[in-house]
């Protein structure tokens, strides 16, 4: 694509995350390839941070009026693994990032026994601002904010994406399976392979989880690594396993 189309490309991609499909367009502005890689790492990086400084003081639902910091994300523009949360708690409110409360303290642990950390990988959620006392997000506002999340993974262009928990699971892959069921599969999210997971709240509140999901992020690493051309490593063994440092 010429540079000049290109960046025509880009502005409608951004109108439509802001205001949804309002242009009298013939087809909705779905590229070929939904989520395309870009040709560099500083223009990823600038893209990214263009796109953050547009939607940041966002005023689509009702959110916007109580929350203290929108929480676009964290971790590396180019990153081959991007995390999904479900919405901001107190304290990412508070600081305006991801994953930084409890429930994140157990992610980067989890994250450092698969040998990998929140600068490596990209963090995000469903949506970017918190629901009052941490209510399910309605789904008006998932309507309203998914774009968001679209547009960061178009810009990211991720090998693998993880939703972390049942309602990131059930956003992105419109069904209403057990989460059960679903960390079983592999997925394919326009494009990019998914796969599903417990979030780490659910681990703290349910111990019994915490086996099954250090499953998913030991088959979630290997996976990382075969996609990322990386050799795999040893099987670590139950006694070494996240179970211990992650949830301790
Ligand atoms: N839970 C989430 O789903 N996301 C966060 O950022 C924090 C807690």
């Amino acid at each position: 694509m010429s540079p000049p189309v290109d960046h025509a490309v880009c502005y409608l991609r951004r109108h439509q995350a802001l205001y949804g499909d309002q242009l009298s367009l013939d087809q909705p502005i779905t590229p070929d390839k939904p989520l395309r890689a870009h040709e560099n790492v500083d223009e990823q990086a600038a893209s990214l941070a263009a796109f953050e400084e547009e939607i940041r003081e966002c005023r689509k639902c009702t959110l916007e009026a109580a929350r203290t910091k929108f929480v676009f994300g964290v971790g590396s523009p180019e990153a081959d693994m991007v995390f999904v949360g479900e919405a901001p708690g107190y304290e990412e409110d508070r600081q305006g990032e991801p994953f930084v409360g409890k429930a994140g303290k157990l992610l980067d642990r989890i994250l450092a026994a698969i040998q990998l950390s929140r600068r490596e990988v990209y963090i995000c959620n469903i949506l970017k601002c918190r629901p009052p006392n941490n209510r399910d997000p309605l789904a008006a506002e998932v309507s309203q904010c998914l774009p968001y999340l679209k547009e960061q993974l178009r810009i990211i262009h991720p090998k693998l994406v993880v939703a972390l928990g049942r309602v990131a699971a059930k956003t992105l892959l419109g069904v209403e399976e057990s989460l059960k069921n679903m960390r079983q599969q592999v997925y394919n999210y326009e494009g990019v392979e998914l796969r599903v997971t417990y979030h780490t709240a659910a681990l703290l509140r349910n111990p019994a989880l915490k086996a099954p999901a250090w499953e998913d992020f030991q088959a979630i690493r290997d996976r990382y690594r075969e996609l990322t051309g990386q050799p795999p490593i040893e099987s670590q063994g139950k006694s070494q396993s996240a179970g211990k440092s992650t949830t301790s």
